[in-house]
């Protein structure tokens, strides 16, 4: 069994499936951020590797279950231990900001504004499957993601929106909100049979 598989088999068995679904989602995003960042030369040498940031996103709500729900972010590590797995600093680091408001740590590295800012996306994505027929993330297109975001504030109302938006801060992300949801949707197209989508 690989590396990935054994984190995989652990969020599988103690994730409620939308949250599981949910993490797929964040890690392949992860993973795509991470080449558009590299391919443009942006990586800083104090950067995570690349299976850092999709690790990351994988497991980053691994606690947010079971006994373990009323305290999320803060047991990622006891989760993880029930079966036997364990996490670098960089990647318990990069877990415990994407909810600086309960962990006081906050992003500094283009792997921590990328998981602060696409965590709340991913679900709009979703979301926006979710309106057509055929409920198939190939059918969603960028603009009408764009639009649900920016002109339709009661559509997946629970996004938060202010977070996703600080995609484009110049000392975070750099990437206009355009380019971050284009390369989100088009992480969560390629994963689509394993989301349900
Ligand atoms: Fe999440």
């Amino acid at each position: 069994m690989d590396n990935r598989q054994k984190y995989l088999e652990a969020i599988k068995a103690q994730l409620e499936p939308n949250i599981f679904k949910h993490s797929l989602a964040v890690e392949t995003c992860m993973g795509a951020l991470y080449d558009y960042f590299q391919s443009q030369n942006l990586l800083d040498l104090n950067e995570p590797k690349r299976n850092e940031w999709t690790l990351a996103g994988l497991i980053h709500d691994i606690d947010y279950s079971q006994e373990f729900k009323s305290t999320h972010p803060a047991k990622t590590k006891e989760a993880l231990s029930k079966y036997n797995l364990t996490i670098s600093e960089a990647i318990d680091h990069i877990v415990k900001v994407h909810v600086p408001n309960l962990t006081g740590v906050k992003p500094t590295t283009k792997a921590d504004w990328s998981i602060f800012c696409v965590d709340s996306l991913t679900g709009l994505i979703v979301a926006a499957a979710l309106v057509y027929p055929s409920k198939k993330l190939a059918d969603v297109k960028l603009s009408s993601v764009l639009k649900r975001f920016l002109k339709e504030p009661k559509f997946a109302a629970g996004t938060r929106r202010t977070d996703v938006a600080l995609c484009s801060q110049a000392d975070g992300l750099n990437l206009p909100l355009e380019k971050f949801v284009e390369i989100s949707l088009s992480a969560m197209q390629k994963i689509a049979p394993e989301i349900g989508l």
